[in-house]
């Protein structure tokens, strides 16, 4: 997926053509205010005002408690992103804005664009850390609400995609005991749970994490069959052949590439003979730059914000084959933007 400049009339496509539009002005202008006023939007409750039918940008602004005429022109860029329509006076949400933005709504990443408030000001040192390689390891700034957020922005994204994964990453017949590495809000857990009755999960994250989404794993209702365990997966001991599955979804981007091998030993050690490895993430083009905006965007916030960035499927496949397990082939996730499974069997 790519974001680009896509023109609205027959005179922009033919100045694009042309060569002659300055792309760069537009991109970052355009991109700036865009991402900033879907922050707002979102921050400022202003779909939730229009809830419950169209209403004029005045009353709108009555509701959410802002200013009358930054509010409407706020509202008209939201209408040009098409997550709001426009008829007269008054303004109403789109499908897509009641799907993706609103409070509450089942699928709502509302929370996700809540988190860009902290990363809005991490990309500000963008420019240090190319400098200098300088990242910020283990999010240090992050007080108790910017854990909460953190928490429930990633479980906004997993709720989208966990049933996909529960769904195609095949566990051994029976299985009844499983591992979700930095596994936070435990949703992951929770959809594998739910297809395979037999199954119990032990969600292993930082101490942080696990007072921040405690919560948000007890709205599920699984008892004790999804537990949270506070420590750490860099050093804990994760046990010897005792678990059937083992997942761990958007985590080896935190790690470098010995942690991650190291981790993945520690991981084959713990599998029962014939149990899954399954490791989830954004998978780096190949060809560096090559192919895939989302992946090259996603490879640098991760460098800046961790230790390593994005890793090829190719080479967690490598770490899975060094530690004496076989892997499968990748997945593509449908909703993923580029995430792929890469599961691997222990043999025997
Ligand atoms: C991007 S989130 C992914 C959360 C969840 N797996 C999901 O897919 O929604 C990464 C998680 O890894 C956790 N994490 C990072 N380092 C860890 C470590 N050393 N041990 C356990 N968890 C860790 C973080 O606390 C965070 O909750």
């Amino acid at each position: 997926m790519r974001i680009g400049l896509i023109p609205e009339s027959a005179f922009e496509q033919l100045g694009l053509w042309s060569g002659e539009v300055p792309t760069p002005v537009l991109e970052s202008f355009n991109g700036l205010m865009m991402v900033r006023s879907l922050m707002a939007v979102c921050r400022l409750g202003l779909l939730e005002a229009l809830a419950d039918g169209p209403l004029s940008s005045e009353e709108v602004a009555r509701r959410a408690g802002t200013s009358p005429m930054p509010t409407r022109r706020l509202l008209d860029v939201v209408a040009s992103l098409r997550y709001l329509s426009r008829e007269g006076e008054a303004y109403a949400l789109t499908p897509a804005a009641r799907r993706w933005l609103l409070a509450g709504s089942p699928e709502s990443v509302r929370d996700y664009l809540l988190w860009r408030y902290y990363e809005w000001d991490w990309v500000a040192r963008l420019e240090d850390h190319v400098r200098t390689g300088s990242s910020m390891v283990g999010r240090p700034e992050l007080n108790e609400e910017g854990w909460r957020t953190y928490q429930r922005a990633m479980l906004g994204l997993a709720r989208l995609g966990s049933n996909e994964i529960a769904a195609r990453t095949s566990v051994p017949r029976g299985a009844a005991a499983m591992l979700d590495i930095g596994g936070a809000h435990g949703f992951l857990s929770v959809a594998f749970c739910r297809r395979h009755p037999g199954l119990k999960a032990v969600v292993l994250e930082l101490p942080e994490a696990v007072q921040a989404s405690a919560p948000l794993l007890a709205e599920e209702g699984m008892g004790d069959r999804v537990v949270h365990r506070a420590g750490d997966a860099l050093v804990d001991d994760l046990g010897e052949a005792c678990w059937d599955v083992v997942v761990t979804s958007s985590v080896v981007h935190h790690f470098t590439a010995q942690e991650c091998g190291d981790l993945t030993r520690r991981v084959a050690r713990a599998l029962k003979p014939g149990g899954v490895f399954a490791v989830i993430d954004f998978s780096r083009p190949d060809v560096p730059g090559g192919k895939g905006q989302t992946t090259a965007l996603m490879d640098l916030y991760f460098g800046m914000t961790s230790v390593s960035g994005a890793w090829t499927a190719d080479q967690i496949a490598t770490w899975q084959r060094e530690a004496g397990l076989v892997p499968r082939k990748p997945l593509r996730l449908r909703r993923g933007a580029g995430s792929v499974i890469q599961a691997a069997v222990r043999p025997g």
